[in-house]
């Protein structure tokens, strides 16, 4: 599984994993993937070892140095690839390029959204708020959720635990290969 920007060639591919993600909730067309390029975004492809865009994700960022936010605009796995770590993946790069920036991260998720609910939990996202029938057509609800800047002590100490012998595993962008998201 490699990570890499995401390229205008995918966009057909990603309408069409929308659809299956996200039928009721006007998944996004090309125009919408081409703007969110073209906004010059963090935009992640998750490819097979066959180069089959598995996944993707997006991140945008607000804002000046020294005062950025960044939203997670969309994350998505093709149903047939779920479940083996590429929302994960995916996730750490764009809060890696979030920690780079020392910006919070904000997101809407649908409030039944369970696997998704459970992968931002576990990346330090909080549920700070609720929008009433957010999505549409099918008005669901969504809760707003945050996960704070990483300061640079924070970095620190998380980069210096990945370096020593026992740390953990590289960050995802190093385990992946990514390198220049699309922003
Ligand atoms: C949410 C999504 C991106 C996760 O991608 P994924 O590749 O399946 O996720 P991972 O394999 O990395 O799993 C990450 C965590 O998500 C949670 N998760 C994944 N599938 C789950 C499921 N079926 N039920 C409950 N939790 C689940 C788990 O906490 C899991 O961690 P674990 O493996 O340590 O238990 C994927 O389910 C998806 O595309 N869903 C549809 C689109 C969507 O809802 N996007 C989010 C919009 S806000």
């Amino acid at each position: 599984m490699k990570i890499e920007p995401l390229r205008r060639k995918d966009i057909r591919r990603c309408v069409e994993i929308e659809k299956l993600l996200f039928p009721g909730d006007s998944p996004w067309n090309a125009w919408a993937f081409q703007s969110e390029l073209d906004a010059g975004g963090c935009y992640l492809a998750a490819r097979t070892e066959d180069d089959e865009l598995a996944g993707y994700a997006g991140l945008a960022v607000a804002g000046r140095p020294g005062d950025f936010e960044a939203s997670v605009h969309t994350i998505g796995v093709h149903p047939d690839h779920q479940g083996r770590g590429i929302g994960t993946a995916l996730l750490r790069a764009l809060l890696e390029r979030a920690d780079e920036l020392a910006a919070p991260v904000f997101l809407e998720v649908r409030t039944d959204n369970e696997p998704a609910l459970a992968l931002y939990d576990k990346h330090g996202f909080t549920r700070v708020g609720l929008r009433k029938r957010y999505y549409q057509p099918s008005g669901a609800d969504a809760y707003t959720m945050m996960r704070p800047a990483r300061s640079p002590e924070q970095r620190r100490v998380r980069d210096s635990a990945k370096s020593s012998p026992g740390g953990t595993s590289a960050s995802a962008r190093s385990q992946t290969g990514t390198e220049g998201a699309a922003r």
